[in-house]
This record gives C-alpha cells, structure tokens and sequence, in this order.
C-alpha cells in the first residue's frame, strides 16, 4: 500500500506532462497551426497558389533552396525583420524588394521559430487542398470547393474540441479515482503515518493539492481555448446572412418579379454607400400588393407567411389597408447590416459600379441589349437574384480586392482614364505593344493609400 504514496506524485507529473503534450500538440499542430498563423498575418498580401501584393509562397522553402541556395535560417530572418536583412546587403533580400517594386513587408517580430518552422510546413504541405478562389470576378458566386474546404475546416475543430474534452473528461476521472484512494489511504494508514512523519500522507497532500487545483485550473483554460478557437474557425465571414426584421426576399423580387436593384439600391452608382431602401420605396408597390399570389414557394413557406411579412410593411409604416390611409403610428425597421468593411478602409461604390457599367455599354450591349447594371453587382455581391436570404457571396477582404485589382482591366476609353492615364498608357504600349491590359494594378490600385485611410 505503501507504493500508492510515491505513484501519487508520480501520478500528478504524469498529468501534468500529458497535459502539457497535448497542449502542445493542440496548440502547434504543425501545419494546421502554420495555416491560422498564416491566415491570420499573411494572406493580407500572400496566398500559396498565386501572387498577391507579395509573390506566392506555395512551397517557397524548396523554391528558395534550390534557385537561391538559400535555407530556412533565411526565412526566419526575412520574417522575422526584411528590413534589417535588407540594411545587412543581402543580395536576395535586395533583389525581392526590387522585383517587388519596393513594397514593404510588415515585419513579424513576435512570431517565435516555431512559429515560423509551422507557417514554413504549411507552404510545403498545406493539410486542405487551397479552395480554388474564383477565377473570374462575374461569376464569384461560392465555388463549391470553398464550402467544402469551410465544411471541412469546421469539422476539423469539431474534432480536435471533441478530443480535448474527452482528454479532459479522463483525466478529471483518473483525479478524482486518486483522490479517493488517498483519503482511504489516509484513513487506513493513521498508524504508518505517525512512524514516517517525513514522506506522511496529510503532509503530501497539504503539499500537492494544490497540484490537483491547478490541473483543473489549467483544464478550463485549455477548454475555453478551443471553444474560442473553434468559433473564429467556424468563418463568421462569407455566407453571413442574419435573421432579418422582415423577411425581405431578393430571389422574388430581382429572380421572380425582375426588380433593377437600381430601383431600390439607388445610391449604389451614384455614391459610396448603397443603402437599403426605406420604407416609403416598398410602399411604391406595396401599397397595392397587399399579398403574396406568386407561383414560387420557398420549401417550408406558404402564403400565410408571406402575406404576414407583407403586413410588417404596414405595421412599420402605419398604413392602414382598409382604410386605404396612414394612420401616422410609424415603428422604425431595423434591418441587419451584412456587408460591413471596417472603418480604416476606403470603398466607393459609385467609382466601382459606373466603371463596370461603362464596360457593359462598350462591349456586352450590342450582342445583349438587356444586359443591366445588375451584372456589375454580381461581379462582388454574386447571384443575389437567387438568394431569398442575402448572404456574403465573397470573402470581401483585402486579398480579394487585391485579386480583381491585379486582373482587372481598366477601360481605358472612358474620359477621365483616356485623360488621366494617357502618358502612361502611352509608356505601357511602347513598353509592352499595343494589345497590353492595363489592369486596375497599373493605375495605381494596390497602393496601400487608395484603400487605406
Ligand atoms: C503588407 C504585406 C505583406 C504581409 C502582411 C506579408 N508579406 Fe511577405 N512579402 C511581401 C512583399 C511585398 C514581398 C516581396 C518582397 C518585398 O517587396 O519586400 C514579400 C516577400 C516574402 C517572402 C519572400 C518570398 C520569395 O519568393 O522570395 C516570404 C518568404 C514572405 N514574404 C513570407 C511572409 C510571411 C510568412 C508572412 C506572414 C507571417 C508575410 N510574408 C506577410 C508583403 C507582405
Ligand atoms: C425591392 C427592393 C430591392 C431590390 C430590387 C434589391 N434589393 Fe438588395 N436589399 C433590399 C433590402 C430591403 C435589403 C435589406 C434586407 C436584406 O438584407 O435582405 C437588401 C439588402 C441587400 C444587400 C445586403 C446589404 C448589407 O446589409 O450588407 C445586398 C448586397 C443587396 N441587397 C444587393 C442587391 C442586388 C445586387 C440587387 C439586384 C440583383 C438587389 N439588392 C435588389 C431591397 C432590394
Ligand atoms: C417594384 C415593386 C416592389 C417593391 C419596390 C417592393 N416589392 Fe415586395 N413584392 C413585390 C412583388 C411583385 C411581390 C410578389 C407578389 C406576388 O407575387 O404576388 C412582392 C413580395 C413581397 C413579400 C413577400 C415575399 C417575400 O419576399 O418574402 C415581402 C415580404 C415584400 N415584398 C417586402 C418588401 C419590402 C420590405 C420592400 C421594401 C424594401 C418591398 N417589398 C419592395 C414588389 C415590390
Ligand atoms: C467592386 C465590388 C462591389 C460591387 C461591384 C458592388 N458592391 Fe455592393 N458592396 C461592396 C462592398 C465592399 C460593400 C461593403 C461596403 C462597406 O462596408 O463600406 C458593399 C456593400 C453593399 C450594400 C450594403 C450597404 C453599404 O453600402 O454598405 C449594398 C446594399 C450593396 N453593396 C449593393 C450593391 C449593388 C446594388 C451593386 C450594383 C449596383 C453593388 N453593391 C456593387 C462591394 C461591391
Ligand atoms: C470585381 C473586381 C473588383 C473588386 C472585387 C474590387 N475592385 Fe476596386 N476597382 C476595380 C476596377 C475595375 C477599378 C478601376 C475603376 C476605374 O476605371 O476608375 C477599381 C478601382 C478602385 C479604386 C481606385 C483606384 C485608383 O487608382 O483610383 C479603389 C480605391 C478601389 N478600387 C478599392 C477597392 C476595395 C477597397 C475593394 C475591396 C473591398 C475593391 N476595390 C474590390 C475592380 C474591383
Ligand atoms: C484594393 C484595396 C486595398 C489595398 C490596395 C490595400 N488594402 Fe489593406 N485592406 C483592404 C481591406 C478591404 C481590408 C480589410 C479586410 C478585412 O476586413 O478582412 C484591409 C486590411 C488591411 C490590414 C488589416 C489586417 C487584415 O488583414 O485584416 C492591414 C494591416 C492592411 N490592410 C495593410 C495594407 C498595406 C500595408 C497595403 C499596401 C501594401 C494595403 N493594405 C493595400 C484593402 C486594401
């Protein structure tokens, strides 16, 4: 019985160091970890498959090594601080900048070795195949490789939350199990303990309890990191669509009733914010179309449900339908905001949408006279006609607009371009011939100061 005393503490280290593996495998998962560190501070300017603001970096270890004979040390270096690798002379460094036209990279000083070594595995091996972005800007509608790559993510963490939670679960057994047999112990050995007073029980556990708290301690923490964890990973981002006040469906009015959304997004092309129509424009058709007799049915809706929608409008307007009059009670409608860019980013609708259009006018109109400024939405909001609930079409971050801005070609026959553009134009064509697309790049949209305030 004697033994238990010393496989006690053996016990406690033994959890303590299986704790700390599994932290450290949790925490570190090599590429898997690579992956968050990279979305999290590279894909503002790289991406594995193509190059960004800075070039690609899908297998830049093996590429590195073999054009420039260059090792991982250099990467850490680069990563760590390009500056001062640059201010050190190094030839490469140097030359990247250069090739680069002179972009900074942000420095990464607070990413440890291992750090780095995880992002590096990652470029090497990513662990999901990269989700082909959309390779034209019209038709950016979610490809289905990126909801699975999404699916699958979520699924991942489900994994490694549900594992950690049984870890956890076993070892709060084995805890408890040790507890109790220490308190039999304690009672069965009062008479032992009285002769060995150096190694007794009750000073053991007045010493190590302590241990045990911390264990558990140590257990919730890791249990709240990966709850959190698995919430950033669950991509709160593209395909956001919130419960809204009423239920507004764009694939009855735009799909079904062929609506412009120019009609109720009119400040789109005119300004740089597209609002959400108010209440008045709805009560334009709404006034008459006091119920809902279309032919197309949402699974699990019916009539009942949308005639009540249709009656939000006059409760928010204070309309009255029988007697044809506002009764002057008016109740505000709240509706959710989807797409919402943070505040330190410069985005014009109207710069974007009447560009687009004119594009539309030079070459689609002759072969297709009905081609619409619906077109141009499309091209980042996706095919909103057939959603009846919005959601984000696009992952709408700085990559995104950074891809459309590298293949983007600028219509240089409008005005202000042929204008504005024209000596550079003029340089590009002796430059390049005359068939070179002057892509949105060219004129200056990936300088950090025409998105960044
Ligand atoms: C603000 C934009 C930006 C961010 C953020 C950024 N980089 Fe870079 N990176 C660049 C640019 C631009 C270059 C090209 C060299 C230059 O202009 O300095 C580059 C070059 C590199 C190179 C050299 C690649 C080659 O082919 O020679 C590596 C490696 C690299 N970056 C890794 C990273 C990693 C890893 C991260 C995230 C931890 C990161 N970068 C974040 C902009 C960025
Ligand atoms: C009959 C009026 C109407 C028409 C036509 C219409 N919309 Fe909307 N739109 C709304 C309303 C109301 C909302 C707010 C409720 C919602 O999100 O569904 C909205 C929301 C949106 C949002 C999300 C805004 C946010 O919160 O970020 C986008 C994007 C959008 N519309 C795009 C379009 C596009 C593109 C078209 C044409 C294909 C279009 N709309 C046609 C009324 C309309
Ligand atoms: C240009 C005319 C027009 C405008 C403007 C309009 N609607 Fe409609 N709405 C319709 C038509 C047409 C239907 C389908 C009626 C039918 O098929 O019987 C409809 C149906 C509806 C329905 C039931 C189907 C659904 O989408 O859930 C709701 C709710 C509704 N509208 C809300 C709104 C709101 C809110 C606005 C203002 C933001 C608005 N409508 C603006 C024409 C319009
Ligand atoms: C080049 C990409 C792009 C195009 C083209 C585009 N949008 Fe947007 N849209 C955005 C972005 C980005 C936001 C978020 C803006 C913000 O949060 O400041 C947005 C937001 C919106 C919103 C929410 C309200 C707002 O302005 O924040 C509506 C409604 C909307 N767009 C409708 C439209 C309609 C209608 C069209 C076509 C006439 C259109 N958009 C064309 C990128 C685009
Ligand atoms: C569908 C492709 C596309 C997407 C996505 C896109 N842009 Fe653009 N952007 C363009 C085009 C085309 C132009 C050039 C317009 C012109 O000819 O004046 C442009 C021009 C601009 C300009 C003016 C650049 C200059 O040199 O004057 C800014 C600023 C800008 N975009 C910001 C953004 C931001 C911010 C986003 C992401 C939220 C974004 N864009 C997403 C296509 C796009
Ligand atoms: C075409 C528009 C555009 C250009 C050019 C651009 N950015 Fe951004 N940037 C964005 C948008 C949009 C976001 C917000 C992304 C989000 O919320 O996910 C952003 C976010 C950021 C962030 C916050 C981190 C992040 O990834 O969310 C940093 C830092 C940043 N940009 C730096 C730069 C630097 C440095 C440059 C110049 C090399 C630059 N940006 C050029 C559009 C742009």
């Amino acid at each position: 019985m004697i033994s238990w005393r010393k496989h006690y503490k053996k016990g406690l280290i033994a959890i303590g160091l299986l704790l700390a593996t599994s932290a450290s495998v949790y925490a570190q998962g090599d590429a898997k970890n690579g992956e968050k560190l990279f979305k999290a501070n590279c894909t503002a300017c790289h991406a594995l498959d193509k190059q960004l603001i800075g070039p690609a970096l899908g297998g830049v270890v093996d590429r590195l090594k073999t054009e420039q004979n260059l090792d991982t040390d250099w990467l850490h270096k680069w990563i760590k601080d390009n500056k001062s690798l640059r201010e050190s002379g190094d030839k490469y460094a140097l030359e990247v900048y250069e090739k680069f036209n002179k972009v900074e990279m942000t420095p990464f000083p607070n990413l440890s070795d291992t750090d780095i070594d995880d992002i590096l595995e990652y470029t090497t091996n990513p662990p999901v195949p990269e989700a082909a972005a959309p390779a034209d800007a019209a038709t950016a509608a979610p490809s289905a490789a990126d909801l699975e790559a999404s699916k699958t993510e979520s699924q991942n963490s489900k994994i490694i939350l549900i594992s950690m939670v049984a870890i956890g679960a076993l070892l709060l057994w084995l805890l408890v199990k040790l507890n109790q047999l220490v308190k039999l112990q304690q009672s069965d050995e009062l008479a032992e303990q009285q002769v060995n007073r150096a190694v007794s029980w009750g000073e053991l556990y007045r010493k190590y309890h302590y241990v045990g708290k911390g264990v558990l301690a140590v257990l919730g923490i890791l249990a709240a990191y990966g709850i959190w964890n698995s919430l950033m990973w669950i991509g709160v981002y593209k395909g956001y669509k919130p419960e809204q006040p009423i239920y507004f469906s764009h694939k009855i009015h735009v799909g079904e009733n062929k609506i412009d959304c120019q009609l109720c997004h009119s400040s789109a092309k005119y300004g740089k914010v597209s609002e959400i129509p108010s209440m008045n424009v709805c009560m334009n058709c709404h006034r008459t179309i006091s119920e809902y007799n279309g032919k197309y049915m949402e699974p699990g809706k019916d009539k009942a449900f949308y005639d009540g929608e249709i009656q939000k409008i006059y409760a928010a307007t204070g309309w009255d339908p029988a007697k044809q009059q506002y009764t002057g009670k008016t109740q505000p409608v709240e509706w959710v905001r989807i797409h919402n860019m943070p505040d330190f980013v410069y985005f014009d609708h109207s710069q974007h949408v009447v560009a687009g259009e004119q594009v539309i006018i030079n070459s689609h109109n002759k072969k297709n006279p009905n081609a619409k400024i619906d077109v141009v939405c499309k091209a980042c909001h996706g095919q909103v006609d057939t959603m009846n609930v919005v959601r984000m079409a696009n992952d709408f971050t700085m990559g995104w607009c950074v891809e459309c801005h590298r293949t983007t070609e600028v219509d240089m026959n409008n005005g202000y371009n042929k204008e504005y553009f024209k000596n550079l134009h003029d340089k590009l064509k002796k430059q390049y011939g005359n068939e070179t697309k002057i892509t949105v790049d060219a004129i200056g949209g990936l300088e950090c100061g025409k998105c960044h305030y």
